[in-house]
């Protein structure tokens, strides 16, 4: 598909006078990280990611036939007026009135929440992205003549890239793919797609338990982080380096080799926060209790050899990705040893979910 499979023509919006719309979606965590991109959120390497579940936002879209000429949009943000979020918005109803000409009919009221707290370090860019681009989907559906369930939720991914790049893959679950790769069938620059191979029974049901080490705001944004990635030293050899992990880690889910699996996340990880490091001007995202618990984690698998691995997002916070079936242990050491290191003991017990869900 190119972009000009989503430019919507021959809607019919004459029958449409207001309405509304409730999406529920999930955040994601990258196991193959995409850090660097092209123009129009167009990713220089390939990822891929597992949907979570508890984290998630609630986004609701109210639509009316506009009042003006110019139009307008509102956002409440867990029930209290934001107009602080309304540039981030207003970006992103422009790059994508293009492919969704009939928003400039409409007036707007966004209403949202997420299941985590704010100021967690979350990233809520992926999940607030990818439920507003499902209301807007959920419109043209309601206009279209008609709309087949792949086009639906492939312009859905679409559009969410738009917004945030790595929201594209909080669209589906459980296992999501962005950018073009030759050995994944159907892959795109354009859209996250399920994985549709192989997965071994080790990877159901895995869980995500993230530890809240620095619940402040980010000193360096994502968008900043990317752009570094222009003149970096390193880039071109990382980009390709993520391109040969896409091809490990397809196997490695097949094969359900967990010894494996650790080893491509937990180096994506820390690659991840090197090319942070060695970008200029330079910055370090990890915090001290970060890498204390890194090393707990390491220790921790020395000693009972099981399969517990750690994953960073771009931020201070520590993702533990585990099986289901080491859940006891590894939930009796989170406890004894590693809250310790969250702030105000803070942390999530999230796991693999099955992607967005309409409310109504
Ligand atoms: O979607 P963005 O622009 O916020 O970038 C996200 C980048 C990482 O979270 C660090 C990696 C990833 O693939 O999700």
């Amino acid at each position: 598909m190119t972009e000009k499979d989503f430019i919507s023509t021959n809607l019919d919006t004459s029958i449409l006078k207001e309405g509304k719309y409730t999406w529920k979606t999930p955040s994601n965590i990258a196991l193959v990280k995409y850090w660097g991109k092209k123009k129009n959120q167009i990713p220089e390497n390939t990822s891929i990611s597992f949907t979570l579940d508890a984290c998630f936002t609630l986004t609701t879209l109210e639509f009316s036939k506009k009042q003006n000429e110019k139009g307008s949009f509102e956002i409440y943000f867990e029930g209290e007026k934001k107009d602080e979020f309304k540039p981030k918005v207003a970006t992103f109803f422009e790059r994508i009135k293009g492919y969704c000409p009939f928003l400039t009919e409409y007036d707007f009221v966004i209403k949202s929440r997420n299941s985590f707290p704010h100021s967690s370090g979350i990233a809520s860019s992926a999940s607030g992205m990818s439920a507003l681009a499902l209301c807007v989907m959920s419109i043209e559906r309601l206009i279209s003549t008609e709309m087949i369930d792949d086009y639906f939720y492939k312009k859905a991914s679409f559009l969410a890239r738009l917004g945030s790049g790595s929201a594209c893959r909080s669209i589906k679950g459980s296992i999501v793919v962005w950018g073009d790769h030759k050995e994944i069938k159907d892959s795109s620059n354009l859209f996250g797609v399920e994985f549709s191979s192989e997965v071994h029974s080790n990877f159901k049901n895995f869980h995500d338990t993230i530890l809240l080490v620095d619940e402040g705001e980010k000193q360096v944004s994502s968008t900043v982080g990317h752009q570094l990635m222009y003149n970096h030293p390193y880039a071109q050899e990382r980009f390709k380096q993520a391109e040969e992990n896409i091809s490990k880690i397809k196997e490695i889910l097949k094969s359900g080799d967990l010894k494996a699996f650790t080893n491509i996340v937990e180096s994506e990880a820390l690659t991840l926060h090197s090319m942070m490091m060695t970008s200029k001007p330079y910055f370090i995202l990890m915090k001290p209790n970060t890498l204390k618990i890194i090393n707990k984690i390491w220790e921790f698998r020395k000693e009972t050899n099981l399969n517990l691995c750690f994953t960073l997002d771009a931020g201070a916070n520590v993702h533990l990705l585990y099986p289901e079936n080491e859940k006891e242990e590894v939930s009796e050491f989170v406890i004894n040893e590693l809250i310790q290191f969250c702030q105000n003991n803070h942390y999530i017990c999230d796991r693999v979910g099955l992607g967005a869900k309409l409310l109504n």
